[in-house]
């Protein structure tokens, strides 16, 4: 083992780091517009199944490998499958890195552009009270190059500084403290949207299922949000889990930072969509989807929140978008962390050296998505709809087929002997997760390359049905292995 490597400080340390590059933009800006883009309930419904079922099992399998192999994306491959070409699945994760953080770091400057618009009071002023003015405000700021790029460009430097900094101290110290901060906010503004006139309609929304609208397109979005919700796909976790010591157990880490990441998810949902169909009762939740969700939704909410009062506003507007700000923050150095590391243990760059010259570069590369040329929209589903589920196929078939059952289930070992789910933990990795992965990805597909309506429906319908199988069994698996096979099975492989 490297002595010089850097470790997480503690348990608690890294389980909220981890949460910490989990919870971001994905769970309180997308969450919520993805569900109401695809219909509500049935979405959450599939959602949670998908972060069961398969983003939690792949989750510890990245942990593993990261730990197992003390190594960055690129490296971990190289270290436990010397020779073979591997290492590529790591690469394509630091390519992925590096192309979301261009646009996740664009998100981040609107975040730092509506604080910026609160501290001045704007955001709370009279007039800013419609849904119509909220709009026009969102347009004018994210599409004038002034701010767009200047508070990209903030967001980009405090993430570098981050980084450059390194793990330990900055990282984990501030996870520690902020994230409770956040969830005690978002309970806030829950309970008093709850009391809201009309409020149950948003619950319902967001809790009743409506199997009638089922479309396969829904189960790919719930897929793909739960990759990069979860920070999975990309080595994320393998780089992380690379920081850890062998203590750690790491069945319990994935299932309590899947859990914590949901949680956030379905708050965010809970937070908006009762106060946003009580303050506007006619509109449509899929009309109001789309990147300004919670920058129109908020500030609406704050106002409403204390009858109007506009200093109470702006003070629970600042400290919620400081919050938002930070959740952003822990995500967006894990994107760059990535990058880092492969470039710190790999190329053998100083940390600070290229924590600085490849945040630049994502910077520049990201200019565009910082304008209204569509770059955004491309950029952001190619990472999101493709490299994310690819990353994701391709780390479940080697963890399970390449990897091993046993060597992967004894690093398990370490800090967790009686890991009850193992054997169908590889199950899952093996045989369902790259079935269902495939299938999702493959509909995608042919949806995007606008392949005959009939051969599509047909297809598809299959898809869905294997899918349901295959998730629903497993489920049914986890449920009996946990509750009536208590026997350690870890310990079975080992002697
Ligand atoms: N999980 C982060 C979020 O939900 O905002 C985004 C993200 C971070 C995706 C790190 C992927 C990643 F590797």
């Amino acid at each position: 083992v490297n002595q010089n490597r850097e470790q997480w400080g503690s348990r608690l340390g890294f389980i909220l780091a981890a949460a910490g590059s989990a919870i971001g933009l994905g769970n309180i800006w997308m969450f919520p517009k993805t569900a109401g883009e695809n219909g509500g309930g049935l979405f959450v419904l599939l959602y949670l199944l998908c972060v069961m079922v398969i983003g939690v099992p792949l989750m510890l399998a990245e942990l593993a490998i990261g730990r197992a192999s003390q190594s960055n994306a690129v490296g971990a491959f190289k270290k436990l499958t010397p020779g073979k070409p591997w290492f590529l699945t790591g690469g394509l994760g630091v390519l992925a890195g590096f192309l979301i953080l261009s646009f996740y770091a664009v998100i981040g400057g609107w975040i730092l552009i509506y604080l910026w618009d609160s501290i001045t009071g704007l955001l709370t002023s009279q007039g800013m009270n419609t849904l119509t003015a909220l709009n026009e405000h969102f347009t004018n700021r994210t599409t004038d190059p002034m701010y767009s790029i200047l508070f990209y460009f903030i967001f980009m430097a405090l993430t570098i500084f981050i980084v450059y900094k390194g793990i330990g101290e900055g990282i984990e110290k501030w996870s520690k403290i902020l994230m409770p901060v956040l969830l005690g906010l978002l309970v806030l503004v829950i309970v008093r949207g709850l009391f809201l006139e009309g409020a149950m309609k948003g619950l319902e929304f967001l809790f009743v299922p409506r199997f009638e609208d089922f479309k396969p397109e829904t189960l790919a979005g719930a897929l793909s949000q739960a990759f990069f919700s979860l920070s999975l796909g990309m080595g994320a976790m393998i780089t992380y889990g690379s920081y850890l010591k062998k203590n750690q157990n790491l069945p319990q880490s994935a299932v309590q930072v899947g859990g914590l990441d949901t949680l956030i998810g379905i708050l965010a949902g809970m937070a908006i969509f009762p106060a946003l169909l009580s303050i506007n009762p006619d509109i449509s939740p899929a009309d109001m989807g789309g990147s300004g969700l919670i920058f129109k939704a908020f500030p609406q909410i704050f106002l409403e929140m204390f009858g109007g009062n506009a200093l109470f506003a702006q003070i629970f507007a600042i400290l919620f978008f400081v919050l938002v700000l930070i959740a952003a923050l822990t995500s967006s150095i894990s994107l760059l962390e990535v990058v880092t590391a492969y470039f710190v243990d790999e190329r053998k760059f100083k940390r600070s050296h290229a924590a600085m010259i490849m945040g630049a570069l994502i910077f520049i590369i990201g200019i565009p998505s910082a304008l209204p040329t569509g770059a955004f929209d491309i950029v952001s589903s190619v990472t999101y709809d493709y490299m994310l589920p690819i990353g994701g196929f391709f780390i479940s078939i080697y963890a399970s087929w390449v990897w091993g059952r046993n060597r992967a289930l004894i690093e398990i070992a370490d800090g967790c002997k009686c890991f009850k789910l193992g054997i169908l933990w590889h199950f899952i990795l093996r045989w369902i997760a790259p079935f269902v992965i495939f299938q999702i990805l493959l509909g995608k597909i042919l949806i995007d390359l606008k392949v005959s309506e009939s051969i599509r429906t047909t297809l598809q319908t299959v898809f869905t049905y294997t899918d349901a199988v295959l998730i629903g069994g497993a489920l049914i698996a986890g449920i009996y292995f946990w509750f009536f096979k208590p026997a350690s099975l870890v310990r079975d492989e080992k002697e």
